[in-house]
């Protein structure tokens, strides 16, 4: 596996092997992160399209915090990042100094956000800004890197939605691949923040996961809302949203909608958590009805 440690040694390494897959990330990598490598790893193997195989990105980007103690405390773990990308069989890794990525003196331009970012009561309703700056990186690194494909977690439902949208408004021909969220054993969601959990939030995290469980058992969005609520509040969390929402687009879905499509294409709605519990912020998704 080739360390790609600023632009130059990038441009060289795109240059000799050819398109790849690409694993965009910010490091502290998790089981999550390597479920995604091992994808980008599968996918270059069975295309013709993608002759270097699978590289990620290790980069913290400044322009998607909101909150400045948050991107402080944003855990930078570079040893053990190679060590899982090494084991998940990735060709190489990026990881390129802020320099490379925002060159002093140059405008990095940050694309018009997709509709699907701003939905009312969302992301963006309680991290102002931050979907500019994941644009803004994102287009950067695919700018940079060229890949024939992306795998993004289906964990950032939001985000997987606003980058798909801007990858084909800006017509980059990069695939993006949605991988499903990898669990704890006990349903909690892998994130680089459970970290941060004391052992009793550990415990109310996994309100996330029952409240989503609790919404696929419901007959409509308005009572999977409730369910939602129910749970979350009986932990004590901190609840940002509970809803249910159209899959694709975020819109709001009627709140008598039945739940029950009655085909056998996949449930075209979301049910979406955001939550602080105690100092770290959660988010958490699955299709409803489940
Ligand atoms: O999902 C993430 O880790 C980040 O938002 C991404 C896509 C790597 C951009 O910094």
């Amino acid at each position: 596996m080739e360390l790609l440690a600023d632009n130059a040694s990038l441009l060289a390494w795109r240059e000799s092997a050819g398109p790849a897959v690409f694993v965009p990330t910010m490091g502290a990598l998790h089981e999550g992160h390597a479920q995604l490598v091992r994808r980008g790893v599968a996918l270059a193997r069975a295309s013709r399209l993608a002759s270097a195989g699978c590289v990620v990105s290790i980069f913290v980007n400044p322009t998607q915090f909101n909150d400045p103690s948050d991107l402080a405390r944003y855990p930078r773990t570079l040893e053990a990042d190679l060590a899982t990308c090494r084991a998940a069989g990735a060709a190489a890794v990026y990881a390129p100094s802020p320099a490379d990525i925002y060159p002093p003196g140059q405008d990095i331009p940050v694309p018009p956000l997709p509709d699907v970012a701003t939905r009312p009561a969302l992301e963006d309703a309680h991290r102002p800004g931050h979907f500019a700056g994941v644009c803004q990186v994102v287009l950067r690194l695919f700018t940079l890197v060229r890949p024939a494909a992306a795998v993004f977690g289906e964990k950032d439902w939001q985000q997987l939605q606003v980058i798909t949208a801007m990858t084909a408004r800006e017509r980059l021909g990069i695939e993006i691949i949605p991988e499903p969220t990898v669990r704890e054993p006990d349903g909690l969601a892998m994130s680089s923040r459970n970290r941060f959990l004391s052992e009793h939030d550990r415990e109310r995290a996994l309100s996330l996961s029952r409240a989503l469980k609790a919404a696929a058992a419901e007959l409509s969005p308005a009572a999977a809302e409730t369910a939602m609520r129910r749970v979350l509040d009986q932990a004590g969390v901190d609840t940002e949203y509970a809803v249910v929402r159209d899959a694709g687009t975020l819109l709001s879905v009627g709140r008598d909608t039945p739940a029950s499509t009655g085909s056998l294409s996949p449930p075209a709605y979301r049910a979406l958590i955001a939550a602080r519990v105690g100092s770290v912020r959660l988010i958490d998704n699955a299709p409803w009805p489940g």
